[in-house]
């Protein structure tokens, strides 16, 4: 029995108010104050994956971000979580944490108003981010349309080169390039599509893009396929993939989505991978009305996001199934 089954034993809270709960598998849940304003919740905490104490603070207080700008929302505050264990590491580590998340606090525009912290044998940090957004415009998982283009924002493989790192075999600027890149908030990303106006929404996590494009899939109830040849990846991920550096999440995920895949037979192992690979801080996965992915591409590169590329299509059948091409 995995977590999510054990989840599904519980009863889900049902309110009139509630407008994204958790039984969609969405990235926050969602819940209407007045007709203009709803409140956005979320919350992500996780083990470190770079050794600098405020690189990791900033990573994981980015990613913690991303599940906002996947709704649609404006982040306002965030609190910290943390697991420290006290006796084993310098005060001094954990202030760098702290410091490397306020940063990202106030880079993405939110007020930092307090937290948590426990003692644990096993280092731990993240935020709770609440944020709101206009009841009518909430990005769920749930929109995306028959001829509806597919647009990611940064590029896959930070499973992999996060993999290739705690095995040291990453030199200082793959170390760098790596830790800018999961460092980098989705909020210019996120602006260009709220002011344009896109279908759905979804942030790339852990599941890998396999994963969450089925999660719009299932939730939308539509066909989603994937030119594999159109994904952005980073140029050193195809290298470790092919040394077998592949998280252990990425073959779950794979797994997981097999039942869901229609795959090209000429679709090359390694790349299968790279669509699996369980992202730490990925960018956010748009379906946008094909009319309207001409203007959203050209203000993604004005905002010099780290990837704009239309990475596949959305069709009415098979139902909940994903295409690699
Ligand atoms: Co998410
Ligand atoms: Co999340
Ligand atoms: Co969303």
């Amino acid at each position: 029995m995995d977590l999510t089954e054990i989840l599904n034993c519980l009863t889900f809270d049902k309110h009139p108010d509630l407008l994204v709960g958790i039984e969609t598998s969405d990235d926050a849940g969602v819940y209407r104050l007045t007709p203009e304003i709803a409140l956005i919740q979320t919350l992500d905490f996780f083990t470190p994956i770079v050794n600098d104490p405020y690189d990791f603070g900033r990573i994981a207080a980015t990613n913690a971000f991303s599940d906002v700008y996947a709704m649609g929302g404006k982040p306002l505050t965030a609190m910290n979580i943390v697991c420290f264990p006290i006796k084993e590491l310098d005060k001094d580590t954990l202030r760098a944490i702290l410091q490397g998340g306020l940063e990202v606090i106030h880079k993405a525009g939110a007020v930092m108003v307090g937290g948590h912290s426990v003692e644990d044998r096993e280092l731990k940090y993240g935020l709770s981010v609440t944020g709101i957004v206009h009841p009518d415009k909430i990005l769920t998982n749930a929109g995306a349309k028959p001829g509806d283009l597919l647009i990611l924002t940064k590029p896959l493989g930070t499973g992999i080169l996060s993999t290739a790192l705690k095995g040291g075999k990453l030199n200082e600027k793959q170390t760098c390039n790596l830790t800018e890149l999961m460092a980098t908030l989705n909020k210019d990303a996120a602006e260009v599509m709220t002011d344009i106006g896109v279908n759905a929404c979804t942030d790339i996590t852990g599941f890998g893009l396999l994963g969450h494009a089925l999660e719009i899939a299932k939730a939308s109830n539509v066909s989603i396929r994937i030119y594999s040849d159109k994904v952005p990846v980073i140029s050193d991920a195809i290298e470790f993939a092919s040394m077998g550096m592949i998280p252990e999440g990425s073959h779950l995920n794979q797994k997981f989505c097999r039942q869901y895949l229609d795959i090209s037979p000429e679709l090359d192992p390694i790349t299968g991978d790279i669509l699996a690979d369980a992202q730490t801080s990925g960018g956010l996965l748009i379906s946008v009305p094909e009319e309207k992915s001409k203007q959203l591409l050209n203000g993604l590169i004005e905002r010099k996001t780290p990837a704009a590329k239309v990475i596949g299509e959305v069709f009415s059948e098979p139902k909940g199934v994903i295409q690699i091409r």
